[in-house]
């Protein structure tokens, strides 16, 4: 099967070190892999709105929403690229999770379409890994109940951009962290 990996990138600023040590592992990735690069604040999206419990059906999906939709649909593989913001996921990476329970109660078969899918994780950060834990636990969780495959979590450390680059162990383990999804296609 061919694989699609989506990078979402979450954070709020360009060429940032999360940017730069998912790149260097995308870049071990075969050229039979197809790839897509989306950056989350530059495709915003309306305040989550909770039409749950009889407050009606979640609204027409705007550009940006129908536009992320498709290429969440479209990928074999997504993959969130976001910076450990106060210990947690970046806020454009929040809000996108959000809307798949939006996304759940639209006719578009949601949990059927994610299911088997592999998501993943590539995160930086200034602290150490346990800061980086409640990221990793959202992912997860995420992953598990939409009964899609966990791919782990590649985790840097860096504050200025550029940090990361220096960070040998990260930066090794991003020429093989995508290596599990290869074996398992
Ligand atoms: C809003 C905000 C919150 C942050 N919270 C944390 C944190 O909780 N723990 C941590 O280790 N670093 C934290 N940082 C530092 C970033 O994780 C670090 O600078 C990282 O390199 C930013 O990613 P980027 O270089 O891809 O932009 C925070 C930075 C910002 C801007």
């Amino acid at each position: 099967m061919t694989r699609n990996f989506l990078f979402l990138v979450g954070a709020a600023r360009a060429g940032g070190n999360t940017e730069m040590l998912a790149r260097r592992a995308a870049k071990a990735l075969p050229g039979d892999v197809e790839q897509c690069w989306l950056r989350l604040p530059e495709l915003p999206l309306p305040p989550f709105e909770d039409r749950r419990h009889g407050a009606g059906s979640h609204p027409e999906p705007g550009e940006n929403e129908q536009l992320l939709m498709d290429a969440t649909f479209a990928a074999t593989d997504i993959v969130v690229v976001s910076p450990v913001y106060w210990y947690s996921v970046a806020a454009s990476v929040k809000l996108y999770l959000d809307y798949w329970s939006g996304w759940m109660r639209l006719p578009v078969e949601f949990k059927a379409k994610m299911r088997g899918k592999t998501l993943w994780g590539v995160s930086v950060l200034s602290e150490t890994a346990r800061e980086a834990q409640p990221l990793i636990g959202t992912l997860e969780l995420c992953a598990e109940y939409l009964s899609m495959n966990w791919g782990g979590v590649l985790l840097g450390n860096g504050s200025r951009p550029g940090d990361v680059l220096l960070d040998a162990d990260a930066m090794s383990a991003a020429e093989t962290f995508f290596d599990r999804a290869l074996v398992t296609a």
